[in-house]
């Protein structure tokens, strides 16, 4: 049994995560209340703010679904700008080389928890 440290906040299970595309969770982070995007990428978790650096809008805006049609990439269906699920960087010309705000996700026994220090959970 590994102790869960107490600054770690609970994102979501691996099983959770494996029944769907991705999953938000309403979070507090630097001062903001945003959502964050957690998802399984070739089989390890990865999380972000969900804000897309184009016009700050969340990638699901206007469509349930952050990934494009291959699953290879990200997805913002606001103006379609890709990203690269494993680093965040868009790969579209406007912002290329710019990157999703990366949150730090912890596994211990299938579950995944945020370890970010300026991260809350918002109900
Ligand atoms: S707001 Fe995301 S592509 Fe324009």
């Amino acid at each position: 049994m590994v102790m869960v440290n107490e600054k770690l906040k609970k994102a979501c299970t691996r099983e959770e995560l494996e029944n769907v595309s991705f999953l938000t969770r309403a979070i507090h982070y630097k001062k903001q209340s945003v959502s964050a995007i957690i998802f399984l990428f070739e089989n390890n978790g990865y999380a972000y703010v969900n804000i897309c650096m184009h016009m700050q809008r969340p990638l699901n805006c206007e469509q349930h679904a952050i990934f494009d049609e291959t699953g290879q990439y990200l997805r913002c269906s606001m103006h379609g700008f890709v990203f690269d699920p494993k680093t965040g960087e868009c790969q579209s010309p406007v912002c290329l080389g710019q990157r999703l705000q990366a949150l730090r996700l912890q596994e211990i026994d299938s579950v995944f928890y945020f370890a970010e220090k300026h991260l809350t959970l918002n109900a």
